[in-house]
């Protein structure tokens, strides 16, 4: 084993792509937050049984990919493969359905899940989660959606087709799983282990099942959305009318069943074409039942979780424009000991001063001191050498005009922002001049 080698299936994020993570994130936290949702943030380990009893005992997800281990205590705990379950927790534990209800909460967290890692599938990735709890309403399930809508228009991500289910409340699945066992039970010679092993116990995830010969048998299996009561169907008529509302397409596809044994009611998955076979970006729904399981009230609730790399994936594929990464506003290459700490006096000035400035940590030359700069995209730049220290003025160089400005050293911080706000208002001035609109007109005159 090589210790520089990093666990499989577990991302590094360097800094040269860390700005597309930053922006996503901040950007969904922001849309979020217009949305009414408070961020929670929840230990990334809990109790086994949490994941046992929530995500539930038939899953892929509790039989074959938790991170579990016993603490020092002898306890057994596990690494969180979703963020439902302890959000769920913490509302519980922490009285918060003694807020005002609907409760609003959305997190980024890491998940940890022992899968087998291809593209757009690892065992330590990234959601970015809401969890509305505490209503009934349609209107929460549109409104749910509708932030998923609302972060991918802002990304500017395309193409994504939202496909919605209602797989109804406990009561009316009792009547559709007689029906499915009936249907499998007769075509059960072709199955594969897996499906087979989940008929007596979850009928509806053979629907889910990814092998050509199960789907081909699966292909004209009894559907859900003919065995939910009226209040299901009623419920799921009323997301619909909301969706249609908010001017949301969707497609509704009755094989959508979830692989987390806590749905009820709408259950829903944004598909991508264009990232291969993990291709649900998004996924989530109702889980009206899950507060009682864990031994709360009844809430009923419901929520997301988009997937942060298949986003990415997403994005890279479809050259999703990211806004550039922050640049060096200054770089002082200083030449000589007295001019390096004259050089870390203003850098410093200038940072405090909000200004991103750096200078030289490495003894480089002038020549290799530029270089560096360069690589950091400066975008002005100063050689602090004796002369500039005995005149007290330093000459600053815009790398993009070129153009040169002294700036004293005695006020060198005040002085630059003063000149850099100047300078950076003129380019406008010029980019609106050469589009030939008056500047006047629009600002008043207020950069003249
Ligand atoms: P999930 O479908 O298991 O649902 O995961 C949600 C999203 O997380 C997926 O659509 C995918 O983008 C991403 N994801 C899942 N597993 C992996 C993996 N191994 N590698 C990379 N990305 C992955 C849940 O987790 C529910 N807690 C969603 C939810 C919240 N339902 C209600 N509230």
């Amino acid at each position: 084993m090589l210790i520089t080698k990093g666990v499989k299936g577990a991302q590094d994020v360097l800094p040269c792509a860390v700005h597309k993570n930053q922006f996503i994130e901040s950007s969904m936290l922001d849309i979020a937050k217009k949305f009414g949702y408070t961020e929670i943030r929840v230990p990334v380990f809990e109790h086994t049984e949490l994941f046992q009893r929530g995500v539930g005992g038939t899953t892929d997800i509790v039989q074959k990919e938790m991170y579990t281990f016993n603490d020092k205590g002898g306890r057994s705990v596990t690494l969180r493969p979703e963020g439902t379950a302890g959000a769920v927790r913490a509302f519980l534990e922490h009285g918060l359905f003694n807020e005002p209800l609907p409760q609003k909460l959305c997190y980024i967290i890491s998940c940890y899940r022992y899968e087998k890692p291809q593209a757009g599938r690892l065992r330590e990735f990234h959601q970015f989660g809401a969890e509305c709890l505490g209503t009934d309403s349609p209107a929460a399930d549109a409104e749910v959606i509708s932030l998923v809508c609302a972060v991918f228009d802002f990304l500017d991500v395309q193409n994504l087709d939202l496909q919605i289910n209602s797989i109804g409340c406990p009561e009316c699945r009792k009547t559709y799983h007689a029906a499915l066992l009936a249907y499998f039970d007769v075509k059960k010679d072709g199955l594969c282990p897996t499906c087979l092993d989940r008929l007596g116990r979850n009928p509806m995830r053979l629907l889910d099942c990814k092998s050509p010969v199960c789907s081909e048998i699966a292909k004209d299996a009894p559907v859900i959305l003919d065995y939910i009561c009226g209040e299901c169907a009623e419920h799921f008529g009323g997301v619909k009318r909301y969706l249609d509302a908010m001017g949301i397409e969707y497609n509704i596809n009755p094989k959508i069943v979830r692989g987390l044994d806590y749905y009820t009611r709408t259950v829903f998955e944004f598909i991508s074409g264009e990232i291969g076979a993990q291709d649900a970006v998004c996924a989530g729904g109702r889980y009206d039942g899950l507060a009682q399981e864990l031994g709360g009230q009844r809430t009923p609730s419901l929520g997301f979780a988009l997937g942060l790399e298949r986003l990415l994936l997403l994005m890279d594929a479809q050259k999703t424009p990211f806004p550039e990464p922050d640049r060096c506003d200054i770089y002082i290459a200083p030449v000589g000991d007295e001019a390096s700490l004259a050089a870390a006096r203003i850098v410093n000035d200038l940072r405090l001063s909000g200004v991103a400035a750096q200078f030289d940590l490495a003894g480089r030359s002038v020549k290799a001191q530029m270089k560096y700069a360069d690589k950091l995209g400066a975008v002005y730049t100063a050689v602090l050498g004796d002369s500039e220290l005995e005149k007290g003025v330093l000459p600053v160089k815009n790398m993009d005009s070129g153009d040169v400005t002294e700036i004293k050293l005695e006020d060198f911080a005040e002085d630059f922002m003063d000149m850099s706000v100047r300078s950076s208002a003129d380019m406008f001035k010029e980019l609106l001049n050469t589009v030939d609109i008056d500047i006047n007109t629009i600002l008043g005159g207020a950069l003249s």
